[in-house]
């Protein structure tokens, strides 16, 4: 059980380091928290004008999720570590994106840490919700809606094809958050006034 809590405890720090905010600081861009939508995370990162930044974010935000939950998981045996654990190694990442210790509690929507997790998980759960996605982000070209959306088709992608309560259970809590955490895209996608992928920061964005 102590070790279970070492390894929550070490995969919020891994989840702690805001990759928007490191990148963007190492190619000298501008710090994401202060332009666009102001969220430390891939999407805002892009809005800086700087494509290769914004990817180099979404697969480091992906890889502190994805990484200690497939650890925990590839070494669940030998640790002694439940399902149960191995679930909420994730949701520590993802909660770790969400209040960074680093930047006094101040993080992201979790949507790539998020994707990152689910893959881990398991490749089909975190492809089917990567896959939807991306559909609902080349119909629509809102980064937001198609993270709401495949969000909220996560928890029932789980309950069909992944036979595990704990990680059904770890999904809709994240899930559950990262909703709360577009509330304000949510507004802003119901007056009309969400900006849409790729298009760059402007001064009242
Ligand atoms: O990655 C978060 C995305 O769903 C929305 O980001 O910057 O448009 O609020 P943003």
């Amino acid at each position: 059980l102590v070790y279970s809590y070492v390894a929550f405890f070490i995969a919020y720090l891994i989840g702690s380091i805001s990759f928007a905010v490191v990148i963007s600081k190492l190619m000298g861009l501008g710090d994401p928290r202060t332009y666009g939508s102001k969220n430390p995370g891939a999407t805002n990162v892009l809005r800086s004008g700087n494509k290769v930044a914004a990817v180099l974010t979404l697969l480091l935000d992906a890889l502190k999720g994805y990484l200690p939950t497939a650890l925990v998981q590839h070494y669940a045996f030998e640790l002694g570590f439940e399902d149960t654990t191995i679930a909420f190694v994730g949701v520590a990442a993802f909660i770790g994106h969400l209040f960074p210790v680093f930047f006094k509690f101040q993080g992201g929507k979790g949507v790539a840490t998020a994707a990152g997790v689910l893959l881990a998980y398991d490749p089909l759960l975190g492809g089917l919700t990567l896959l939807c996605w991306v559909v609902v982000a080349a119909i629509f070209r809102y980064s937001s809606l198609a993270s709401l959306i495949a969000a909220a088709f996560a928890p029932f992608f789980t309950l069909l094809f992944v036979d595990r309560p704990s990680v059904a259970l770890a999904v809709t809590v994240m899930s559950l958050l990262l909703v709360w955490r577009h509330w304000r895209n949510i507004v802003k996608l119901m007056q009309g006034k969400e900006s849409r992928l790729g298009e760059k920061a402007s001064p009242e964005s």
